[in-house]
């Protein structure tokens, strides 16, 4: 059998082409080497209380994401974590074994803590238990499942390592019983550069969203920051975004190729910009028609994520049972 990798991903907005090279691509290839567990962490949204008919949206959207870039649903176990009713039970048991002093250290809690004392506000103004309550919530999904590694950005170290002191506290309690996780950190990765040279994230408005409107992505590409120096005149490769975004699309070749005029002189920003969109739409093409076909057809995405809810729960039963033998609830 395979070692397990596990992966939630909320449903929040447009996957961008920094999330693709940071995430979904080595996430995907996992696949190879792991039994691959994909979930949409819908509960995990309902802390910012988002408006429901944005939600239904942002779920089929990520849902469709994940298999329109490839992810094969017959060879992993896709799901909604909301299908799977052991998550909250086991969530509860795990709650009962975390100290409220390690939800209090908390990142995202203290962050809100933070922001409140700077307004001068009570420091627990508008922090809802969901939000304080995350940490354990995802400890669940990451143990529930007997997880062997979470690939995740470097945000969420955090969070992993929460869990695996959750995980250690209920073996210490009741004998060894959950697996202790191991994280696996995409961010070794160099970031990709957004269209203004920072960072690309949806946070700073610079992406190149993967699944746009074919307008949209030609905008964005047109709108890449370069300096102003003239079609004729040489550039600078190693420092420019123009040319970091255009190497991750194009034919080793071809990118060779465009390094070279960069140097001698004699390609125009301009000139480059069109072809990368024109590579960027060829690049994603398959992936953008599948995309439009899932999020038109939600009742098979609600199949595909049934059946993928089945196979987790598959999973996680025999593990619920075992806590609920270890805590003494079953005989
Ligand atoms: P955003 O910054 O756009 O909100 P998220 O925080 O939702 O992106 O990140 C989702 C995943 O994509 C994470 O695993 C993160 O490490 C990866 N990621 C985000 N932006 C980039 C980038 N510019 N380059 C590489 N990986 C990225
Ligand atoms: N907290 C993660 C994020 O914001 C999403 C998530 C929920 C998750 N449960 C998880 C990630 C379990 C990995 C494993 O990106």
């Amino acid at each position: 059998m395979k070692p397990i990798s596990l992966t939630g991903i909320k449903p929040t907005g447009n996957p961008h082409i920094g999330n693709y090279f940071g995430m979904y691509k080595p996430a995907i290839a996992l696949t190879e080497k792991y039994l691959g567990l994909y979930f949409v962490a819908d509960f995990h949204a309902l802390t910012s209380t988002p408006n429901r008919k944005d939600l239904q949206t942002l779920i089929y959207e990520v849902a469709a994401g994940w298999l329109a870039l490839g992810l094969d649903p017959d060879q992993s176990v896709f799901f909604r974590q909301s299908d799977v009713p052991e998550i909250p039970e086991c969530a509860w048991m795990l709650s009962c074994l975390t100290s409220k002093g390690l939800m209090n250290r908390a990142h995202a809690y203290k962050a809100a803590v933070d922001k409140n004392l700077e307004a001068e506000r009570d420091p627990d103004d508008g922090i809802n238990m969901g939000l304080y309550n995350y940490p354990v919530l995802m400890a669940a999904d990451i143990l529930l499942y007997e997880s062997d590694v979470v690939p995740v950005g470097l945000d969420q170290k955090q969070h992993i390592e929460i869990a695996r002191d959750i995980a250690e506290s209920f073996n210490r309690t009741y004998g060894k019983t959950l697996k202790l996780p191991e994280g696996l950190y995409t961010k070794d990765l160099q970031d990709v550069p957004g269209i203004d040279g920072r960072k690309m994230s949806k946070s700073y408005g610079n992406t190149i969203p993967i699944f746009a409107d074919e307008k949209t992505m030609r905008k964005q590409v047109m709108r890449i920051v370069t300096d102003s120096r003239t079609p004729e005149e040489p550039k600078d490769p190693a420092n420019d975004n123009l040319f970091q975004i255009f190497r991750l699309f194009a034919a080793p070749e071809r990118a060779e190729e465009v390094r070279q005029l960069y140097l001698t002189g004699g390609l125009g920003y301009g000139t480059l910009k069109q072809e990368l969109a024109e590579t960027i739409l060829a690049y994603f093409a398959d992936a953008r028609q599948k995309f439009s076909f899932y999020t038109q057809n939600t009742t098979l995405l609600d199949e595909i994520l049934a059946r993928g809810a089945e196979k987790a729960r598959d999973i996680a039963i025999p593990v619920l049972k075992r806590m609920r033998k270890a805590t003494g609830i079953d005989r």
